[in-house]
């Protein structure tokens, strides 16, 4: 097995809290586990050595990170990725004045029923390889717009190419051609059943124009009795009880988490369910930001994700969401860094990913800045100046 030094590392953001880290305004709370003039050893795959560079062990070749910055790779819990067509229209009808709503989706229906499976998959390919060259090196992926057994099943085999984390969003929306009733015993029947070998968490739309909290309640339950995990998209557009019941439920994650009064907040810190805020929706639907600085300070784990899709998001960047959410949503630099990489991981269930410690997976962004404090202080500045995942360079190392 090849070992790679990277060396020559400015400041690097482990997540590993055992490494003290610098009195300084860059991680007050020592959350990031920073070490400065740092250095990585990998073994393969895997991370096999971190700390300072002046102790730093031999290794078959080294890498000079020449003074700049590393973090984790970004894990993005939260995307759409498989869709054909695209609803940039909508988006300009939205910034002159339109509403956003969940009938939108619709629209995408019909272009992904009418595409190839080859189409959808070169498709997802060019979104996932967008991702990985700005630093995101797991996702989930989520199906949602095919609303047919055969198009859902289709639409998380092409995901499942692409990651583990799949999963099964049939009750994305109810498609016009049929009742609600009929549509949640499909979603819970036949259609669970052909997407089930393909899909590791079931997640549904629990919105006002989608589905209701009795409905999700129900569409879980199926997920949970034919092996899938559950995760919600609610309270997005509107107050609801979505919150409250993915809290009831245990659920590892609930996303979007907009509307929020206070019994959501303390029914999330308590069962430990991650709030995971997907700061571009707002952005792009004009919806006001959540507070995630409440939610934090009132103890509920926070996740930062893109939610790339073709309706309320279509941008692929974490930094721009990173960026957003210190802005926006008042949460430190670090706390979003941390949001966007190891909470990312705890919302997918996922131990081996977003840390930098030994036995982690290699999955490492090499910044052009001498600080991750950069990602939020220069927005919209492409910053990335390579990628290793799995200990593969994955993105030019420059
Ligand atoms: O996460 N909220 C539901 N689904 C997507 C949007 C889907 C669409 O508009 O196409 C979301 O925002
Ligand atoms: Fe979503």
């Amino acid at each position: 097995m090849t070992s790679v030094l990277i060396t020559g590392i400015r400041e690097l953001a482990t997540n590993d809290a055992t490494h003290p880290g610098p009195d300084d305004h860059r991680d007050p709370t020592g959350l990031l586990g920073l070490v400065d003039n740092a250095a990585v050893v990998l073994e393969g795959s895997t991370i096999a050595w971190v700390g300072p560079a002046s102790s730093a062990p031999a290794a078959d070749t080294v890498y000079d990170a020449g003074g700049r910055a590393v973090i984790p790779g970004y894990v993005d819990s939260h995307s759409h990725l498989v869709f054909s067509g695209d609803r940039a229209q909508e988006f300009a009808a939205r910034m002159t004045g339109e509403p956003y709503s969940a009938g939108g989706i619709r629209t995408t229906v019909a272009d992904t029923r009418a595409a190839s499976d080859e189409q959808l998959m070169s498709h997802v390919a060019r979104l996932v390889a967008e991702m990985r060259a700005q630093g995101t090196t797991s996702l989930e992926i989520k199906s949602g717009y095919g609303l047919t057994v055969h198009d859902e099943a289709r639409s998380l085999a092409v995901a499942r190419h692409f990651t583990e984390d799949t999963t099964f969003l049939g009750a994305h929306v109810v498609p016009a051609d049929t009742t609600p009733e009929d549509y949640v015993d499909l979603v819970t029947g036949p259609m669970l059943t052909a997407a089930a070998p393909h899909a590791r968490w079931i997640d549904v739309f629990c919105e006002d124009g989608a589905f209701d909290v009795d409905q999700a309640r129900a569409i879980l339950a199926a997920g949970t009795d034919n092996g899938l995990r559950g995760r919600l998209h609610a309270n997005q557009l509107t107050y609801g009880a979505g919150v409250q019941l993915a809290a009831e439920l245990g659920l590892v994650a609930v996303d979007h988490c907009t509307y929020l009064a206070d019994d959501d907040v303390s029914a999330l810190a308590d069962s430990g369910t991650i709030a995971t805020l997907l700061p571009g929706v707002e952005f792009s639907t004009r919806h006001p930001y959540p507070d995630a600085r409440a939610l934090i300070d009132a103890g509920v784990r926070v996740a930062i994700a893109s939610d790339c899709n073709p309706g309320s998001c279509f941008t692929s960047s974490m930094a721009l969401c990173i960026a957003l959410a210190v802005r926006e949503m008042r949460m430190s630099p670090a706390e979003a860094l941390h949001a966007a990489t190891a909470m990312g991981a705890a919302a997918l269930d996922r131990d081996d990913v977003g840390v930098i410690a030994p036995g982690k997976r290699a999955d490492l962004v090499l910044l052009d800045a001498p600080s991750y404090l950069h990602l939020a202080y220069r927005p919209g500045v492409p910053l990335v100046a390579g990628v290793w995942q799995g200990g593969r360079p994955v993105a030019p190392l420059v």
